[in-house]
């Protein structure tokens, strides 16, 4: 009897215990949905699948001037020995994120040598969809911050509700 009495306190007790650490998970899963929504950050225009495609279009085309990793090159703003200016970061560091997306992929489209600079165009490799996807992948690797004071003035640059128009 009394060996009876022992397991149903220990049974109860278990079943207390496990009851009260599902309450405490589950608590913490709504505190950590509260903090994410609390700094949500701006939406991006782009998807994953966007940087992945990216990525990969950004290793065979951009990577050899602006670095893997977008870093470009560390004293972009010195002109070079020929008088050039060397490959930029695309990484947010620098100044790509003062640039709508529209210049962003007429840069792209056009390279910079029609404007003094040395950049190729790539409009005869890369299709508007292909140029979408690096520019998504550069646009990975910018903070919410910055992200953020682009958006904004993307919005003013484009006041077209379609914002991802092709073209
Ligand atoms: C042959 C080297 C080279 C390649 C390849 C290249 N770039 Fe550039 N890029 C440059 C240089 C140099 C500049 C600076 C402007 C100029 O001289 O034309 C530049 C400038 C830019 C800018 C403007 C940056 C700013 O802050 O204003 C963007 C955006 C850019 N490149 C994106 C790309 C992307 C995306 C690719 C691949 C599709 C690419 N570049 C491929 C050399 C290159």
């Amino acid at each position: 009897m009394n060996r009876m009495k022992l397991i149903l306190i220990l049974m109860l007790g278990l079943t207390n215990l496990t009851g009260c650490d599902n309450q405490k998970v589950a608590s913490g899963e709504k505190a950590t949905s509260v903090t994410q929504s609390q700094s949500s950050p701006t939406d991006r225009w782009y998807d994953i699948n966007q940087v992945n495609r990216g990525g990969e279009l950004y290793r065979e085309t951009c990577a050899s001037c602006h670095k893997p990793d977008a870093s470009g090159t560390p004293n972009w703003q010195e002109l070079d020995a020929q008088g050039n200016y060397p490959p930029p970061p695309l990484n947010g560091t620098a100044h790509t994120w003062h640039h709508p997306l529209s210049v962003l992929r007429r840069t792209v489209k056009i390279g910079g040598i029609p404007l003094g600079g040395t950049m190729p165009g790539f409009s005869d490799k890369l299709n508007n969809q292909q140029i979408d996807d690096i520019l998504a992948w550069v646009q990975s690797h910018w903070t919410d911050e910055i992200y953020t004071i682009w958006h904004e003035r993307n919005l003013q640059a484009d006041k077209s509700p379609q914002l991802l128009k092709k073209g």
